[in-house]
């Protein structure tokens, strides 16, 4: 029958336990590699060093800016940090959410950078802040190779950026320079730090067992607290480092092959970075509508949905947003809301066609959510042995849109993360504004050390 045939060809969606242990330990191989001095260079998974470490030495108080570059939406935020009872507590006093044009993005550095002065500049005019010279905390959510907290190299753009001249060099510097070229406020920047890694310590300062940060939203990545020792590109062995672990990279050299399927092959081979980020096209908000699109486009071929034909709008690439993923599977059962989106699309969807849709989406978001398990399990396992505790308790902080927005990607990340993870106690919490939070915060401690070192 009609059902059983698109049944059959949703099955390929699914993944057994031996599949996810499988991408599990070679997530955990490539790790390994990419921590030592020896494989870095060629492992998949970069374990970038961050220089965030276990000690901080206190921090200052004050007004810092946190800018958020990466996510959906780029932001300008004041945030207030202060000594209270229990440590630091830090207040987003003002914020602003800029959107960055697309010629922005994919057209040189210099007028990338230009555009986050402008918008600074713009903040700052609304505030009648121009005069402050302000200590900022830039939460950059592209991977960086640290040569300390205020410094780095970008390796490559990822998820829609690919502005050129930036690759290669200090990101730091792109920015100051733009905000002297510009010349008309100062601003000491501090610290740049990755998204999963603002998330982490803005969740660290209500629970200290906070070590994993991560982000499942345009893109997908998370971050630990690894031993020094471990952390073989920076010289030490006291304490912990956090490294930003990059694994949205994973699958570059193969390690995923024998679970892509046809409609990954084209969402890769579309994208702005072929051949790179497949873990990520697997599991990220910027991939995930398109790979439902391409099922449905697939279904429509084999004459099983919509009396086998596409709508323009169905056969345009990118048109199908992430968002209705997350809004078909939210549909209470009456299939209103999934109707409205497909005649939105300019089609006319039966009862069927609704209930094949909503399969479609729960098809791919499931798989993304199962992938992303594998991925955290292997970072906890991986800690729990490393600190050879019978029992690991660990808190993981999380932001993104898939997270938050999709009805039940947690339910069944949560799940499926606990399957793979005997042996640890989990707790998950999701971040709110972690990021301008968690730069700030990062800021607050860099400023201190600057001190007391200058
Ligand atoms: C936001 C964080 O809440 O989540 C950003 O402040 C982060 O730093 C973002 O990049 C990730 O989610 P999305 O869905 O916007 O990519
Ligand atoms: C991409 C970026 C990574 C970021 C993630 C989530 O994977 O490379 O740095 O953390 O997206 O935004």
């Amino acid at each position: 029958s009609k059902r059983e045939k698109v049944e059959q060809i949703l099955s390929e969606f699914r993944l057994k336990e031996e599949d996810l242990k499988k991408v599990m330990y070679r997530m955990q191989k490539e790790m390994d590699r990419g921590l030592k001095l020896e494989t870095h260079k060629e492992a998949s998974v970069k374990m970038l060093p961050t220089y965030v470490r276990s000690t901080p030495e206190g921090s200052e108080v004050g007004d810092f800016l946190s800018l958020d570059l990466g996510g959906t939406n780029f932001r300008v935020m004041l945030v207030k940090v202060g000594e209270g009872e229990e440590g630091q507590w830090k207040v987003k006093t003002k914020h602003q959410m800029y959107s960055i044009p697309e010629d922005a993005m994919t057209g040189t550095a210099e007028m990338l950078f230009d555009y986050i002065s402008e918008c600074i500049s713009d903040f700052l005019d609304k505030h009648q802040m121009k005069h402050k010279k302000l200590p900022l905390g830039f939460t950059f959510s592209f991977p960086v190779r640290h040569e300390d907290i205020d410094k780095g190299i970008l390796l490559n753009w990822t998820k829609g950026f690919k502005a050129s001249g930036a690759e290669g060099n200090n990101v730091v510097g792109l920015l100051r320079d733009a905000i002297k070229r510009r010349g008309d406020f100062e601003m000491d920047v501090v610290a740049m730090v990755n998204d999963t890694v603002a998330t982490m310590i803005s969740c660290y300062y209500e629970d200290h067992r906070c070590e994993v940060g991560m982000i499942v939203g345009t893109g997908c990545n998370a971050c630990y607290m690894e031993e020094m020792h471990n952390v073989e590109l920076v010289e030490g062995n006291e304490g912990r480092m956090c490294v930003n672990t990059e694994w949205g990279a994973f699958g570059a050299s193969g390690e995923l092959d024998e679970f892509l399927l046809e409609y990954d092959r084209v969402v890769d081979e579309t994208s702005l970075n072929p051949g790179q980020q497949l873990y990520e096209k697997i599991i990220g908000g910027k991939y995930m509508g398109e790979i439902v699109r391409l099922v449905l486009l697939k279904l429509v071929n084999e004459n099983l949905l919509f009396n086998g034909e596409a709508s323009e709008k169905l056969k345009t690439r990118g048109a199908f947003e992430s968002r209705f993923v997350s809004q078909i599977e939210s549909d209470c059962g009456d299939r209103k809301q999934i109707y409205n989106i497909l005649t939105a699309f300019e089609l006319l969807p039966t009862v069927t066609d609704c209930d094949i849709v909503r399969m479609a989406c729960e098809s791919v978001s499931t798989r993304a959510a199962q992938m992303c398990s594998a991925g955290l399990a292997g970072v906890i396992n991986r800690m729990r042995e490393s600190r050879s505790q019978d029992t690991l308790k660990i808190t993981v902080g999380i932001d993104g849109s898939v997270y938050k927005l999709h009805p039940s990607f947690k339910d069944r990340f949560h799940t499926a993360v606990r399957q793979l993870t005997p042996g640890c106690d989990i707790t998950f919490i999701q971040s709110e504004e972690g990021s301008g939070r968690g730069a700030a915060l990062i800021s607050a401690a860099a400023c201190k050390m600057a001190c007391m070192i200058g």
